[in-house]
């Protein structure tokens, strides 16, 4: 299919372009079937990423028309909610333009009240879930969405298996499926523990583990960049890449989200999920088949492949910062140990800088520079492919020896946008170079609306296409090569006792600049 542009003149024998090429485009639908009916269950619902994130997504599908009709989406916490309190919560989180869009959404909505500590409780989600099934014809198809704090986790996944709630095909006639988001676990020891609670009542193909960052548009089509164009493929190695960069900086602080984050810091935060999954987006191979599986298999080499971190050259390969006191766009902020909630002394790492190496044939030798941290002067998510200096320049007698090199930017945000640069003669009777850049923004193509991240992992999650989330071995492997640097950090006093300082507002400590010049400007 993807030569149909190509076309045999049988007069000349030569073969001529279709001149409709241009405007072809490839697609596998989202689901050939209609969307099956579902329930979706959401624990912690009357928690931030609920309203902030989950009933805004869904909203937004059903008023696209991407829901299934046989729908109903069930909150559940400990807060004494009824259907109406929590129907009328969360049209004041997501603040519709439409009234009566609002209204026919509402509809589907329920709450029921829940409490960890009581089976009987719990117990009781299992028959008003029936009532709801029945309310809506959804088949006895059922989500069970953990958007509880981390450490709820197993004890949620616990308490639906202990009530029968996982079981598939037992009592009725549907499918189960659990979606928890990272961290899963705080190191390898736990995540395994996590994993073992989860599959105690859930099987692999029920369990979707999300990492928001892989269903950002930009962060799929690095896979269509990278495997879909035949050009850069053969430049795609370290005989042209001179090092990649891969950098989520944020202008936010921590906001109030003290209590988990003075337990996660940076690298579980950010290192441990979206910076190894953009990791392996860029640097893993290319699966015969799109399809789960093998795009999940071809991932987990990369993180085998990573070279363990080197404890003993720590300082070369990890600097860590804490942000002060400083100013966001031109505003006084306090420093983190001043944030809400934050002991005066704490230690946890806001921005991190890794230097990490991937040992095989491809990648041997290039550094992946990976940068992420809070309080930096803007919110800016990239990925940097640096291609090496043109081997001999014969322009050295005009010029400096030295010919900027090309780079490819992956743009995730603000720009969702792909620039090549390279160089150019200036206009005019001089010979002079100068760079230029070829640009594509995403956004030019899109013709249809494009779903925001937590509407493409519910719709996956609701198709059962598990492409996009993690699956345990990876999760285990990057623990693991994380779990060294994670004693480094707590460990040697140097990096713990004091993560170097940097004025919030801008690009991290002193000690990242010479490898910060080289990603960002
Ligand atoms: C979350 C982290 O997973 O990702 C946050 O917990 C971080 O600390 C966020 O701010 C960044 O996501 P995005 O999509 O805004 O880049």
């Amino acid at each position: 299919m993807m030569n149909a542009g190509n076309t045999n003149d049988a007069t000349s024998g030569f073969p001529t372009r279709s001149n409709d090429t241009a405007s072809r485009t490839y697609c596998r639908e989202l689901t050939a079937a209609p969307l099956p009916p579902c329930t979706i269950v959401i624990f912690g619902a009357s928690g931030d990423l609920t309203a902030r994130k989950l009933i805004p997504a869904l909203f937004n599908l059903f008023c696209n028309g991407g829901l299934p009709e046989r729908l109903a989406i069930v909150g559940a916490a400990r807060s004494p909610l009824d259907d109406l309190e929590f129907r009328e919560k969360m049209k004041i989180a997501v603040q519709p333009s439409s009234d009566r869009q609002w209204d026919d959404f509402a509809a589907h909505l329920h709450y029921r009240r829940i409490n960890y500590e009581s089976a009987d409780r719990f117990e009781a989600l299992r028959p008003a879930l029936l009532e709801i099934d029945q309310l809506h014809r959804t088949g006895g198809n059922r989500i069970f969405y953990l958007a509880t704090p981390p450490s709820l986790y197993p004890v949620a996944a616990t308490m639906i298996g202990e009530t029968g709630l996982a079981a598939q095909n037992q009592n009725h006639n549907g499918w189960t499926r659990i979606v928890i988001e990272k961290p899963f676990g705080s190191n390898l020891t736990t995540a395994m523990e996590l994993d073992a609670t989860l599959h105690k009542y859930f099987n692999e193909l029920q369990i979707f583990r999300i990492d928001h960052y892989l269903a950002k548009e930009t962060v799929q089509n690095i896979l269509m960049l990278r495997f879909a164009n035949a050009i850069f493929e053969p430049l795609w190695n370290r005989n042209y890449i001179d090092y990649v960069g891969i950098i989520a900086a944020e202008k936010l602080g921590v906001e109030h989200r003290a209590g988990f984050y003075e337990q996660t810091g940076v690298l579980r935060d950010m290192f441990q999920n979206h910076m190894q999954q953009l990791l392996a987006m860029t640097a893993m191979e290319a699966p015969s088949i799109f399809e789960a599986a093998r795009v999940r298999d071809e991932k987990v080499k990369v993180f085998r492949s990573l070279k363990p971190f080197d404890r003993g050259n720590a300082v070369d390969n990890l600097i860590l910062g804490q942000y002060q006191a400083g100013n966001i766009d031109g505003e006084p902020v306090v420093g983190y140990r001043d944030e809400p909630g934050v002991r005066s002394d704490s230690t946890t790492p806001t921005f991190a800088m890794m230097r990490v190496f991937v040992d095989n044939w491809r990648w041997r030798q290039v550094p992946f520079y990976m940068v992420s941290g809070k309080r930096l002067p803007r919110k800016e998510t990239k990925i940097i492919i640096q291609f090496k200096e043109v081997p001999h320049s014969m322009f050295s007698r005009l010029m400096d020896d030295r010919i900027d090199a090309n780079r490819l930017t992956l743009g995730i945000y603000p720009e969702e946008e792909i620039t090549l640069t390279f160089q150019t003669k200036t206009p005019g009777p001089a010979i002079c170079l100068q760079p230029a850049s070829l640009v594509f923004r995403y956004q030019q193509l899109a013709n249809t609306p494009t779903l925001d991240a937590y509407e493409k992992v519910l719709l996956d999650c609701m198709v059962g296409d598990q492409t996009l989330f993690w699956r345990q071995d990876s999760v285990e492997e990057c623990w693991r090569y994380l779990n060294p640097v994670l004693a480094e950090c707590e460990t040697c006093e140097k990096l713990a006792g004091d993560p170097h300082p940097y004025a919030a507002g801008t690009w991290g400590p002193l000690a990242a600049q010479k490898w910060l010049r080289l990603l960002v400007s």
